[in-house]
């Protein structure tokens, strides 16, 4: 039996967040550059987005860049802008030909102008697509997610429209830029970092945590089928007893 026949798909993580580490690791261990890793990676997204679509994950979001990556050689980060509008261009049909609408979350403001068209007519052009919500984190930071939040909610105190009493956790969800996402089921880390990274830090609240030390360009369909299998032989308890669980 193969690992994709282990699975039940009755019981799927229905929110998948990867942060997909170790590119460059896989270029040194190669003599390579490390943009032959980012372009090797990008083959990779589309090993998991498709295995995701294929068997049934509504939600997949995937750690692309985060705030703090800002910090890195230049060269490197254009290189990474220029990588991201051409596979948002070579993967527009692929998300067309498997339903997947595409959304990002993060400062997308920060993004050169480029980049950030080419994504908005992406995520346009799928808009109606209802099989996979494929969420991508672009210049995103948790701690930055979450102070925009606080500005927000604050500015609206401040303007009478709602008062402290009424702050739940449903509306700092709502003003999260994962405000139509459900929280993460299911965290997994590429590269044996252990860490996450300034990652949906509220929404991995209850998230169960995975780390595995292939690198993201060898991550393939079969990693990722070994994760889903690994969640699913896990108890969620959510706080209660596992008795509890069992009745
Ligand atoms: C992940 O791979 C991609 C991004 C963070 C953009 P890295 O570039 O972090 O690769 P390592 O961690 O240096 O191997
Ligand atoms: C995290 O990877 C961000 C992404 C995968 C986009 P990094 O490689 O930047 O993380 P740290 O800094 O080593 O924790
Ligand atoms: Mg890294």
């Amino acid at each position: 039996m193969t690992i994709e026949d282990q699975i039940n798909n009755t019981s799927l993580p229905k929110h998948l967040a990867v942060i997909m580490d170790g590119n460059g690791r896989w270029a040194k261990s190669k003599g390579l550059f490390r943009t032959k890793g980012h372009e090797q990676g990008s083959k990779s997204v589309k090993e998991v987005v498709e295995g995701c679509a294929e068997i049934g994950i509504p939600y997949l979001t995937l750690y692309a860049f985060s705030t703090e990556n800002w910090n890195r050689p230049q060269r490197e980060i254009d290189l990474l802008m220029k990588l991201l509008v051409s596979s948002l261009r070579k993967n527009q049909k692929t998300l067309q030909k498997n339903n997947i609408k595409l959304n990002a979350i993060g400062n997308l403001n920060a993004l050169p102008e480029k980049v950030h068209t080419e994504l908005l007519e992406v995520i346009n052009a799928t808009k109606t697509n209802n099989r996979m919500t494929l969420t991508i984190a672009l210049s995103y930071g948790s701690r930055e997610e979450i102070l925009k939040t606080v500005k927000e909610i604050s500015h609206k105190v401040k303007n009478n429209l709602i008062s402290p009493s009424d702050i739940d956790e449903t509306v700092i969800n709502n003003h999260l830029y994962t405000k139509n996402l459900p929280d993460v089921d299911l965290l997994v880390r590429t590269s044996g970092e252990q860490r996450i990274s300034n990652f949906l830090l509220w929404q991995i609240a209850y998230a169960e945590l995975y780390f595995t030390d292939t690198l993201w360009p060898d991550f393939k369909k079969e990693d990722l089928f070994k994760a889903l299998l690994n969640y699913q032989n896990r108890e969620r308890r959510f706080g209660k007893t596992s008795e509890q669980l069992k009745k």
